[in-house]
């Protein structure tokens, strides 16, 4: 079932001291804006943790499925994507809890991602 944008919009408030939804904008993170048009860990001028850019040749580039997977699991995700048991991403934040909160917060994304 397609995501509720409205309570994804809520689910954004954990996010937004970190991460932009305004173009080139960023803060502690990347923004998030047209995240679907590059590369994992291609931020430009952002000083991205190795293994986020190891996963980005990988990735080539984001899409629904990947942030996902992702956002429920953020270090574990990128761990599995370059064969590490768990990678050293630069993003302290744990993750959403389950699929439900990843769908919510990809219906208010998504237009966002796409630039
Ligand atoms: C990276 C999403 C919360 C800090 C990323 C990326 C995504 C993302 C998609 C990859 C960006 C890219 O490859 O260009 C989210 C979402 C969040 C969230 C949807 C809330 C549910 C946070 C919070 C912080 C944070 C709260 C700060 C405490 C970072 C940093 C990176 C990052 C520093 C770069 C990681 C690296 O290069 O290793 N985030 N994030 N994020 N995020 Fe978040």
């Amino acid at each position: 079932a397609a995501g509720d944008a409205d309570a994804g919009k809520k689910l954004f408030v954990k996010c937004q001291a970190c991460h932009s939804l305004a173009d080139g904008k960023r803060k502690v993170g990347p923004s998030l804006y047209n995240l679907f048009n590059r590369k994992a860990g291609s931020f430009p001028g952002f000083n991205h943790s190795d293994d986020m850019a190891a996963a980005g040749d990988t990735i080539d580039p984001w899409d629904a499925d990947h942030f996902r997977q992702y956002i429920v699991d953020p270090n574990g995700y990128i761990g599995s994507v370059i064969g590490k048991d768990k990678a050293r991403t630069k993003m302290t934040f744990p993750g959403l809890k389950n699929e439900k909160e990843a769908e919510d917060i990809l219906a208010y994304l998504q237009p966002f991602f796409e630039g």
